[in-house]
């Protein structure tokens, strides 16, 4: 029988994602280098500190990138490096990205780039960071100047990394700077990074008309624990509504819907991203449960058996990637995966993980979904927020104390996926066998019937 083959689009963009922070090191005129300087936030008292010293060696990795096949990567600007202090440019950093994004056309790498992932500078918090409403022109200006500076070398933006994520963390949960719990703050802040990205999305727009502007949004799947349960059902809907579909309303119909708002129409929003970036990693099942009123009478968990990824960080739920994919169709925008990935130190899930995800992207496209790009979290091993270093989500092994890198099998299958812009039957077969069945049912059945 012939080689089974699962082909990706003509120009397919192949990809890893990074952020500022995670890598470049020493960034420390930020709110997470000082979080960290601070006992009991982060797993192990773990720090940032050189991370992968992408600020001196970023080009070591970019060949890496390029010698894996890869022909994108989505990287992050450190906006308290471009602008230390409020007003003031720094044109030996806005210079070093310049580098950076030349280095990475040189090697055939597109960039996306991100102007948001989590940071902020210093001098911000001290005004309040996003909690208020004078941050939006302040970011507007940012990304006005990074435009008019490297606007040249970027065609694809995705302004904001995860705002849903980065308002509960750090407004809501606690867990993350500057560690508050209020709801209704994390709220407010939302609302002020999608009035953020509206001006920003028309500021970049005036300066590069051709250029396409977007968000890395994370969406999570909430599955009903009992789906005949209408209970069940509006425990899952809720942290789905809240979660997932505020930003996408703000984004496609430019309202701030409630709780953000009451139904506030904001101009600048309408129809304000040309891309959607998907962020996916796992699920949760929900059921109600009427003694958790702060989580909205929602118990959420794992299901039995599932599996899970490194320190429980996880299910590994690859349908999820393609029930979100056909779901996120009905932006009608082209939609790139701008993270997904798992952390694995020993690699015994990954190409396991890659391939199934990637046969479910290919799936949607085929059915019509215009996935136009990838980008695995990550490419090396980073700092990760407040796990530090204890969980390792690259697909090339990061040795923090000698900065060296080795590639992990996941990396290699990677690398082949993207040198064929394919996965074939022998990827699976020598990778994940276990999974044949799965992506190439006809083939794995003639094999056996071969055997027997
Ligand atoms: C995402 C973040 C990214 C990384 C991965 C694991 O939520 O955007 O920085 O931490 O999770």
């Amino acid at each position: 029988m012939e080689q089974a083959t699962m082909r990706f689009p003509q120009g397919f963009l192949w990809g890893a994602a990074t952020s500022s922070h995670q890598v470049e090191g020493n960034n420390t005129n930020n709110d997470w280098w000082e979080w960290e300087q601070q006992p009991g936030h982060i797993l192990d008292g773990h720090r940032s500190g050189l991370a992968c010293d992408w600020w001196n060696r970023a080009e070591q990795d970019f060949d890496l990138a390029r010698e894996m096949g890869q022909n994108a990567h989505r990287l992050s600007l450190e906006w308290s490096r471009i602008e230390p202090r409020e007003g003031e440019w720094d044109d030996d950093a806005i210079a070093r990205y310049r580098q950076m994004l030349v280095g990475l056309r040189q090697r055939g790498l597109e960039p996306m780039v991100t102007l948001h992932h989590f940071t902020n500078p210093l001098w911000l918090v001290e005004k309040g960071g996003w909690e208020t409403e004078t941050v939006v022109p302040l970011f507007e200006r940012y990304v006005t100047r990074v435009a008019e500076e490297l606007g040249d070398l970027v065609e694809l933006w995705s302004v904001l990394n995860e705002p849903n994520v980065y308002a509960i963390l750090s407004y809501a949960g606690g867990r993350w700077p500057p560690g508050k719990q209020n709801l209704l703050l994390a709220f407010k802040v939302l609302s002020n990074m999608l009035l953020a990205h509206g001006r920003a999305y028309q500021a970049i727009h005036r300066l590069q008309p051709r250029a396409k502007v977007g968000i890395a949004h994370a969406v999570r799947v909430f599955n009903p624990a009992r789906p005949d349960s209408r209970l069940d059902r509006l425990a899952a809907w809720i942290p789905d509504y809240i979660f997932n579909r505020l930003v996408l309303t703000a984004l496609t119909e430019g309202v701030l819907a409630f709780p953000l708002a009451l139904n506030r129409r904001v101009p600048d929003l309408v129809d304000s991203i040309d891309f959607l970036g998907l962020n996916y990693y796992s699920r949760d099942v929900v059921a109600f449960d009427v003694s958790r009123p702060g989580e909205f009478f929602g118990r959420r968990f794992y299901p039995e058996g599932a599996e899970m990824s490194d320190g429980g960080y996880g299910e590994v739920y690859p349908e999820g990637l393609y029930r979100l994919l056909k779901r996120l169709a009905a932006c009608g925008k082209p939609i790139y995966i701008t993270e997904n990935g798992l952390p694995d130190e020993d690699d015994d899930q990954r190409p396991r993980f890659l391939l199934t995800h990637l046969a479910a992207m290919q799936r949607a496209i085929e059915e019509g979904v215009p996935v136009q790009g990838y980008f695995h979290w990550s490419l090396v091993d980073n700092f990760e927020w407040a796990e530090g270093w204890t969980l390792r989500f690259g697909l090339i092994a990061l040795n923090v104390e000698t900065q060296e890198r080795t590639l992990r099998p996941s990396g290699q299958l990677y690398k082949e996926i993207c040198q064929a812009n394919a996965i074939t039957q022998h990827m699976v077969e020598r990778y994940a066998p276990e999974v044949l069945d799965k992506l190439f049912p006809a083939q794995a059945r003639a094999g056996r019937q071969s055997i027997a």
